[in-house]
């Protein structure tokens, strides 16, 4: 049976991909962003998971107005990374797990999600600044990534009930898969950030500090946050919250089991215009 061992969750931001591609991360800027990220690199080599399965948003990249899925998933054999307008970071291609991701996207369409399977995608800054924060600069990412977009561009989005909701059905979906894998699955995105408008440049670190509280300890209320509060309290792209909810909604103790061990929780204002937060997660 393959089993989720821990859940990831971290912000994303093209400059951080930048930041590491031109060789930035030791200026004072970056500094202090990056030595959070210290620990969570080892702790990638000391428990290197079979698959990821790593919950992201698009940013109309792949998709744009002509096409907006809910929720996505990748069942590629492998993901090129995107020319976001500065040419494709310099980064490993991502190489897919066609059959796990096949056997997800069966078992959680079966539980009532409507899925969009998508057999061919580039990804963009959502997915690969993740996994230079987590791996580094290795020649290969350490393992097969499944991508899994959220729409939180274009409304309507998701609420974090239905996305916590769906993390549930995730959990059940690897664990009726026959082979003995070990899936981490993050939740990428956020934290508070606006990028446009009169409001533009808006960090909220005592809301993002007490949502993180709830994320670890009572996910229940954190997944009743409604929609709305998201874009008053942590901006309109504060919204890429909720994709930290199908990451939670799909450790054990949702499902009855032990309480998660935090292994590492981080917080730093800002990067570019976001308010970076980082959570590791251990299923015992
Ligand atoms: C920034 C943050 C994002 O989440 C994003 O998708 C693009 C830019 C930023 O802070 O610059
Ligand atoms: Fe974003």
């Amino acid at each position: 049976m393959a089993r989720i061992t821990a859940s990831v969750y971290t912000s994303h931001v093209p400059a951080i991909g930048a930041a590491i591609d031109l060789g930035k991360t030791q200026e004072d800027y970056w500094k202090p962003l990056f030595a959070g990220y210290d620990f969570s690199k080892q702790w990638m080599k000391d428990n290197k998971p079979d698959v990821i399965f790593l919950v992201y948003n698009d940013h109309a990249t792949a998709f744009s107005l002509d096409l907006i899925p809910t929720f996505a998933i990748g069942t590629a054999a492998e993901y090129q990374p995107a020319d976001e307008g500065w040419g494709p970071r310099p980064v490993p291609k991502v190489i897919g797990h066609p059959e796990l991701a096949s056997h997800i996207a069966q078992s959680v369409i079966q539980q009532d999600f409507d899925l969009t399977i998508v057999n061919k995608m580039e990804v963009d800054h959502g997915l690969t600044v993740p996994l230079s924060l987590m791996c580094g600069q290795p020649e290969a990412w350490p393992c097969p990534v499944i991508p899994f977009a959220v729409n939180v561009v274009q409304y309507p989005v998701p609420s974090g009930q239905r996305c916590y909701n769906l993390g549930k059905a995730i959990r059940k979906a690897v664990e009726s898969f026959d082979q003995d894998l070990n899936v981490q699955i993050w939740g990428t995105g956020g934290m508070s950030h606006q990028l446009q408008g009169a409001r533009a440049g808006l960090i909220n670190r005592d809301w993002d500090n007490a949502w993180l509280d709830q994320l670890i300890n009572d996910p229940e209320a954190a997944a009743a946050t409604p929609h709305i509060d998201y874009v008053r309290e942590a901006g309109s792209e504060g919204i890429e919250l909720v994709m930290w909810l199908i990451a939670r909604g799909a450790m054990a103790d949702v499902a009855g089991g032990p309480a998660p061990k935090l292994a590492h929780r981080f917080y730093h204002v800002p990067a570019s215009n976001t308010a970076v937060g980082h959570v590791i997660l251990e299923n015992s």
